[in-house]
C-alpha cells in the first residue's frame, strides 16, 4: 500500500488557539482524509512546541510546573481538534522522551558531520518569535512579524553551517519544482538563499528550559532546531524504527508563509546535514484576515475559532475553510462570511438539490434509484451525463495539488448544472404527462450527482457524507472503493433512499 506522511505545523505552547491555527489543521486534515480515500496508508502528524523560553516564563508566572503547563494546553488544542473532527494520529509534544532522545542524536549527527562549530553570537534576537534577525530583515529596525524592537544578544553558540549548503540546496529546490508549492513560496526560499546565508546559532547558553546538548549540557537546543525535529520524532526515529522506516520521508508539511525560511532553508539543511532523506513537499499556505487586517488583539478583531465551530457547526466551517479560502492566497475569515457561505452554498445550492431531488424520487419513483435508459437519453441528459463523468478527473486533479477550493468549484458547478437541469427538466410536468422513462432519466443523473458529490465532499464534510449516505441508501460509512464508485451508473437500481431531515436548515431560520 502507497503511504503518505503528513504534519502541520506544532503549535506555540504559550498560546491560545488562533483561527489560523484551525485552518492550517483542517486543509491538512482534508488533504488527509483524502489520500485515505484514495487508498493510502496516511500517517497524519500535528503537535505543540514546548520548549520555548515563552512557555517556560508563562508557566512561572502562572506557578506551574512547565510540564504541567504544557499538558494543560495541549489539551485545550486537543479538545478543540475534536470539535473540528480532526482525525489526526499523533499529537506530539515536544517535552516527550521521544522527542528529546531524537533531538539530542540528530544535533550530535550534524556535529560529528563536522557542520556544528562553536562561536560567538552577536546580534538581534526576537523573544515573541524566538528568531535571530540580519540587520536588513529589521523593519525599521524592528522584528518584521512583531514590530517590536528585539533585542541585542552577545553569547557563545554552537553554529549550524548553512553557508555549507546553500548550492546543494538551491539546485535542490530547482531540480524539484514541487519540493516547496506554491510557487510564491518556492520564489520566496530561492530569493532567501540568493541574497546570501549565514550559519545559524543552533544553542543557547545558560538557558534553564531546553533540550541539552548530549556533550555541552550547559547549552540547550535553540527551540526552532528543537521543534523542526518533530517531523521525525512523530515517524519513530527514536522509537520505532519500523515506523521510521515506512513512513519517512514526509510526503507534505503544511505550515503558514510566516515560516518559510524555517521549514525551506533551515529544515533541508538539518537533515542533508544528518543524512537523513529530505521531505518530499512543503506547503506554506496563507494567512487568514478580518476584512482585509491581521487579526490581533489590540484591532479587537480576533477570530475565536471555538466560538466559531460552536455557532455554525464543524462541517461548516471545514466547508468555509476549503471552498471560500484560495490555499495559498491570504483569506478572509469573519463569521459574517461563514454564514453566508453556509446559506449560499450548503443551505441552497447542496441542501436544496438534495432536499428536492429526493423528495420527487420518493413522490415519483416509489423511494428507489430507477434505472437510466440511454435510448431515450436527450442531448441534455447527455451533456450532464458527460458532466458527471469528466468529475472524477477534474476533482482529484485538484485534490492532489492542494488547490481545495477549485476542487470544490469542480463539484459546486455539478450542484449547480442539477439545480438548473431540475427546473428545465420539469419532472412534475413528465410524470403529469405519464413520460415515467423520462423522469427515471432525471432523476437518475440527480442522484448521481448527489451520490458523487457526497463522496467528494466527504474528506471536507466527513459528517456529512455520511448523513448524504444513509438518505442514498448507500453503505460507503463503512468503507468504499473510490474508482469504482465514482463511476457513472454505479447506483444499483432499485436502491431504496430517504428524503429524511434537510441537512442545512438557513442559519436565520435555526436561530428563530
Ligand atoms: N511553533 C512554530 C512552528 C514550529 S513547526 C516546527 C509556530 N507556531 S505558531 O503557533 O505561531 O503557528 C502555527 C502555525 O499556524 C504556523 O504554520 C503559522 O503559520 C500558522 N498561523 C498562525 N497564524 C495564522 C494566520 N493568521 N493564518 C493562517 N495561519 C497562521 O510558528
Amino acid at each position: 500500500m502507497k503511504k503518505f506522511y503528513i504534519t502541520t505545523a506544532i503549535v506555540y505552547a504559550n498560546a491560545f488557539p488562533h483561527a489560523g491555527h484551525a485552518y492550517e489543521i483542517v486543509t491538512t486534515d482534508i488533504m488527509a482524509r483524502y489520500k485515505k480515500m484514495r487508498g493510502f496508508d496516511v500517517y497524519f502528524s500535528t503537535g505543540s512546541d514546548e520548549h520555548s523560553i515563552n512557555v517556560f516564563t508563562k508557566a512561572l508566572e502562572q506557578g506551574k510546573d512547565p510540564k504541567v503547563y504544557c499538558d494543560e494546553m495541549a489539551k485545550i488544542y486537543k479538545d478543540l481538534w475534536k470539535k473540528y473532527d480532526i482525525a489526526y494520529d499523533d499529537f506530539i509534544q515536544t517535552t516527550e522522551e521521544r522527542h528529546k532522545k531524537t533531538v539530542a542524536d540528530i544535533f550530535k549527527r550534524c556535529f560529528d558531520s563536522g557542520d556544528i562549530y562553536k562561536g560567538t553570537y552577536e546580534g538581534w534576537y526576537c523573544r515573541s518569535c524566538e528568531a535571530f534577525y540580519n540587520e536588513t530583515e529589521l523593519v525599521d529596525g524592528c522584528c518584521p512579524t512583531h514590530k517590536m524592537k528585539p533585542d541585542i544578544v552577545k553569547e557563545e553558540n554552537y553554529f549550524l553551517k548553512l553557508t555549507k549548503y546553500s548550492e546543494k540546496l538551491l539546485k535542490h529546490i530547482q531540480d524539484n519544482p514541487s519540493f516547496i508549492e506554491p510557487a510564491s513560496r518556492r520564489n520566496n526560499a530561492i530569493a532567501m538563499i540568493n541574497e546570501g546565508l549565514r550559519d545559524i546559532s543552533v544553542s543557547r547558553n545558560g538557558q534553564k528550559w531546553g533540550i541539552p546538548l548530549s556533550f555541552d549540557p550547559e547549552h540547550k537546543v535553540y527551540v526552532w532546531f528543537d521543534a523542526l525535529i518533530n517531523y521525525v520524532s512523530a515517524a519513530g526515529y527514536a522509537d520505532n524504527a519500523e515506523k521510521f522506516k515506512k513512513y519517512w520521508p514526509c510526503d507534505m508539511h503544511v505550515i503558514g508563509k510566516d515560516i518559510v525560511k524555517f521549514h525551506c532553508i533551515i529544515w533541508p539543511i538539518m537533515l542533508m546535514s544528518a543524512g537523513i532523506e529530505l521531505p518530499k513537499k512543503v506547503y506554506g499556505h496563507g494567512f487568514l484576515l478580518n476584512k482585509g487586517e491581521k487579526m490581533s488583539k489590540t484591532r479587537g478583531n480576533v477570530v475565536d475559532p471555538e466560538k466559531t465551530v460552536d455557532t455554525f457547526g464543524c462541517d461548516a466551517v471545514r466547508h468555509y475553510f476549503a471552498a471560500r479560502v484560495v490555499n495559498g492566497d491570504d483569506g478572509e475569515f469573519n463569521e459574517e462570511s461563514v454564514k453566508t457561505a453556509f446559506n449560499v452554498d450548503l443551505a441552497n445550492d447542496l441542501g436544496n438539490l438534495i432536499n428536492r431531488s429526493l423528495n420527487m424520487v420518493e413522490k415519483y419513483c416509489a423511494a428507489a434509484v430507477p434505472a437510466y435508459k440511454k435510448e431515450i437519453e436527450t442531448p441534455r441528459m447527455k451533456e450532464i451525463r458527460e458532466a458527471i463523468e469528466a468529475l472524477e478527473k477534474e476533482y482529484t486533479e485538484k485534490m492532489d495539488s492542494f488547490d481545495l477550493s477549485l476542487a470544490m468549484e469542480k463539484v459546486w458547478k455539478r450542484i449547480s448544472i442539477a439545480n438548473k437541469f431540475i427546473d428545465e427538466a420539469a419532472p412534475w410536468k413528465l410524470a403529469k404527462e405519464g413520460k415515467t422513462a423520462e423522469v427515471d432519466n432525471v432523476m437518475f443523473l440527480l442522484l448521481e450527482i448527489i451520490r458523487l458529490t457526497s463522496i467528494c465532499v466527504s474528506p471536507v464534510m466527513p459528517s456529512t457524507a455520511v448523513k448524504i449516505w444513509k438518505k442514498l441508501g448507500v453503505n460507503y460509512a463503512e468503507g468504499y472503493d473510490f474508482e469504482k464508485e465514482m463511476k457513472f451508473g454505479v447506483y444499483p437500481q432499485g436502491t431504496k433512499v430517504e428524503k429524511g431531515d434537510p441537512l442545512f436548515p438557513r442559519i436565520e431560520e435555526k436561530k428563530s
